[in-house]
């Protein structure tokens, strides 16, 4: 079953977290995961994977520019609607605006009519909310943290496809 991590990233934050957490799902022996920049899609593998995570570094508050108008100009070429979604953010500091991100992500991914799962805070430690933030690329505990949602977003896709 394939799993896909799609982010945009320009200095390379958002790209290592995404490495992580599509590492984290691939613990899971019946997950293939792959993680690819918007400016490098897999076209065949999107259009196969049953669940996305979307990453993006948050600029002014919300999303890159690069990532909305990916969304806007690209994303309507695959069908969403039949795939499990989930968000991921990097920002420079505590604060800093990537909850809004991770929202406007979750808006698109509703839009599309995606069934959106955030990893959250039901499933206890580390308690996620909207999909996960880092710091940048993460320190050791935030990094250990996008491993673990990698593999709950792996577990739900699995018991929604399975
Ligand atoms: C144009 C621009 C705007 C940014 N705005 C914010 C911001 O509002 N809040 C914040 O915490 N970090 C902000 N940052 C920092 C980035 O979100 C952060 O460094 C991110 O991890 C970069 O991701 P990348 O290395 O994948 O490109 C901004 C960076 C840029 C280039």
């Amino acid at each position: 079953m394939k799993l896909a991590v799609l982010y945009h990233s320009e200095s390379g934050n958002t790209k290592q977290v995404g490495e992580i957490i599509a590492a984290g799902a691939e613990k899971l022996e019946e997950i293939e995961a792959k993680c690819m920049s918007i400016d490098d899609v897999d076209e065949d593998y999107l259009t196969e994977a049953k669940a996305v995570i979307f990453g993006s570094p948050t600029y002014h508050g919300d999303i890159s520019w690069q990532m909305k108008k990916w969304l806007d100009t690209e994303a309507g070429s695959y069908d969403f609607s039949s795939k499990l979604g989930a968000m991921f953010a990097t920002e420079n500091y505590l604060g800093g605006g990537s909850d809004v991100a991770l929202l406007t992500l979750a808006g698109h991914l509703l839009v599309s009519g995606m069934l959106v799962y955030s990893g959250g805070a039901g499933e206890g430690d580390p308690y996620t909310h909207y999909g996960i933030v880092t710091i940048k690329d993460g320190d050791a505990e935030d990094q250990e943290k996008a491993e673990i949602f990698g593999e709950r977003v792996a577990n739900k896709t699995k018991e929604v496809f399975a």
